[in-house]
């Protein structure tokens, strides 16, 4: 499958690839469809990114915040406000600022517990217009890899890696003694665009794995995500790329086949 790799020299230089991805492809969708679906990533590497899109008063109004409807790959266990909460960050970071409708923010409600899959599912059904039979299309989900090569909260050995027909499952991860509400691989495959965003060297050695090593989905979760039609984007930092430069030439850098 062809990916469309980017290393970028540093974390600012990959935060503004992320934001110029997100803008253009914001923009197309609004332009060509009235509308704009995006699942947000959690965890720490896309806050710069949101603060980007948030503070970048230059194209920031150049955004059609208004036609934006923003979800979530996956969220923790934790209210709305709490400091773990990948809603709370994104509202903090971008969607505080930006003039998006309250009515087109759709938050995982985890603080309910596993019914919070359920709900989530009927408000994806909602908001998206889902024809029956068919899988909810993200126009871009965003996503970030761990040092362990999970991806929203697919995380390695858990039950949710194998689910093929739940949108969105409450996910037991016993190693953080949590269970987390995540969309799902067959959900997160059917987006239009993935962008994984990796920085810094803790996630080398995953993203070599995901990218080069032998296909063990089970163990490395990261690559279950192969969109059935869309474009896989990765925009990765240095630090992160440190140990898969030595097996690409440069012109092998952007759309290498793994
Ligand atoms: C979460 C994310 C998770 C995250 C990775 C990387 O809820 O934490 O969905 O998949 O993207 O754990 O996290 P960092 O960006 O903090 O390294």
């Amino acid at each position: 499958m062809r990916v469309d790799l980017e290393i970028r020299p540093d974390a600012q230089s990959l935060f503004r690839a992320g934001a110029e991805v997100f803008r253009r492809t914001a923009s197309r969708c609004v332009r060509e469809s009235g509308v704009f679906n995006v699942a947000l990533a959690g965890g720490n590497t896309p806050r710069a990114l949101y603060a980007l899109l948030a503070n970048d008063s230059e194209r920031r109004h150049a955004m059609p915040w208004k036609k934006m409807h923003f979800f979530w790959g996956d969220e923790r266990s934790v209210p709305p406000n709490h400091i773990d909460s990948n809603f709370c960050m994104a509202w903090d970071e971008l969607l505080s600022k930006v003039p998006v409708p309250q009515s087109n923010i759709h938050r995982i409600r985890a603080e309910l517990g596993r019914e919070a899959a359920l709900e989530y599912e009927q408000t994806l059904r909602h908001c998206m217009r889902v024809a029956d039979g068919a899988l909810p299309q993200f126009d871009l989900v965003l996503l970030g890899l761990g040092a362990d090569a999970h991806t929203a909260s697919l995380f390695p050995e858990t039950q949710a890696l194998t689910e093929m027909s739940r949108w969105v499952v409450a996910n037991t991860v016993s190693k953080l003694s949590t269970t987390r509400i995540t969309l799902t691989a067959p959900v997160l495959n059917n987006a239009a665009v993935i962008l994984f965003m990796v920085s810094g060297a803790d996630k080398a050695q995953a993203l070599r794995t995901v990218l080069h090593g032998k296909h063990q989905p089970n163990q490395f979760p990261a690559q279950l995500i192969r969109p059935h039609h869309g474009q896989l984007l990765w925009r990765v930092d240095a630090s992160a790329a440190s140990l898969i430069q030595g097996e690409m030439n440069h012109d092998a850098r952007r759309g290498i086949s793994v």
